[in-house]
């Protein structure tokens, strides 16, 4: 990270003002290389392991909608909900092109800390991805999105959020910004806290432990499913990833399978940068 030249603003502004920058990359974001691709392809792998064969399903903070759109393609049907007007022009955009537009019932704007638009018990599941949940970095506003993923969703309806790892980020600090470690209201702050709140190239933020998302939402009337890692062991290694992709496809493959078998263990899930809740919201 490098420092901004910003005038302050608001946490929820500088998220906005992120997001709406980083325009058409971010719909590229999971898609760039087979690295980004384990993101998305690991937690489609969750979904399609734990959704019900149909039914409506809220994508909250879903941005561009690169889900919403491999969820509509697979018959779902979906309601798009995101605060950037930016991310969610991209994503109509992408939805036409795509052709899903009758599986996509809603766009709308919003923060995912107020889904009153939505009575109690909606949804057939309800996904929260890519780290929305991470850029509420009010830990009131945070628990209170939790408390909202949860009661939109009907009850026995899977829940599924992942969020942004705290050591992976630590990690990064290392090995790619190690002039950082000296600046407190980063690196400490992070390593400290997990709350990182903007000024040096991204967006505020709360990264995660993974006992942390986990205690939360065991506070609250959800079973927790499953946790896995979206990197797991390939976290890091962007570049041997690529390679062993583009290079040994027959390679790839058992490190595909190496990678599903091994995403659940408790040191991939906190190892990597963005890692996967599976919880139910139980029924009485
Ligand atoms: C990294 S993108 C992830 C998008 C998508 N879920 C995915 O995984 O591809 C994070 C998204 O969260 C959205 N976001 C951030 N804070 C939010 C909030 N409080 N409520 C709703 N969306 C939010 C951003 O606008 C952005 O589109």
């Amino acid at each position: 990270m490098t420092k901004d030249k910003v005038t302050p603003m608001s946490p929820e502004k500088l998220v906005k003002k992120y997001y709406s920058e980083m325009g058409t990359k971010e719909w590229r974001r999971l898609v760039r290389d087979a690295y980004q691709r384990l993101e998305f392809d690991t937690t489609m792998h969750f979904l399609k392991k734990y959704l019900p064969k149909k039914g409506l399903i809220l994508d909250a903070g879903g941005g561009p909608g690169r889900y919403t759109i491999g969820l509509a393609k697979l018959g779902y049907k979906l309601v798009l909900f995101d605060l950037s007007s930016e991310m969610l022009k991209i994503a109509e955009k992408q939805i036409k092109k795509a052709n899903v537009q009758q599986n996509v019932k809603q766009i709308i704007q919003g923060s995912i800390d107020d889904l009153s638009l939505f009575k109690d018990n909606t949804f057939n599941a309800v996904i929260c991805f890519g780290g929305a949940l991470s850029h509420l970095i009010d830990e009131t506003r945070r628990e209170k999105a939790i408390d909202e993923l949860i009661r939109v969703a009907k009850k026995g309806s899977p829940i599924f959020v992942s969020v942004i790892g705290k050591l992976a980020v630590v990690i990064s600090e290392l090995v790619s910004f190690p002039k950082e470690i000296e600046i407190k209201e980063v690196f400490q702050s992070i390593r400290d806290t997990g709350d990182y709140h903007g000024g040096y190239g991204f967006a505020p933020c709360h990264f995660f432990l993974p006992e942390e998302i986990k205690a939360s939402l065991q506070k609250r009337k959800v079973a927790i499913l499953e946790m896995a890692g979206l990197e797991g062991l390939s976290c890091g290694h962007r570049k041997e990833t690529n390679t062993l992709f583009k290079k040994y496809p027959n390679a790839w493959k058992i490190w595909w399978e190496t990678h599903l078998e091994t995403c659940t263990h408790p040191c991939a899930v906190a190892m990597s940068a963005h890692f996967l809740i599976v919880s139910e919201k139980q029924s009485s």
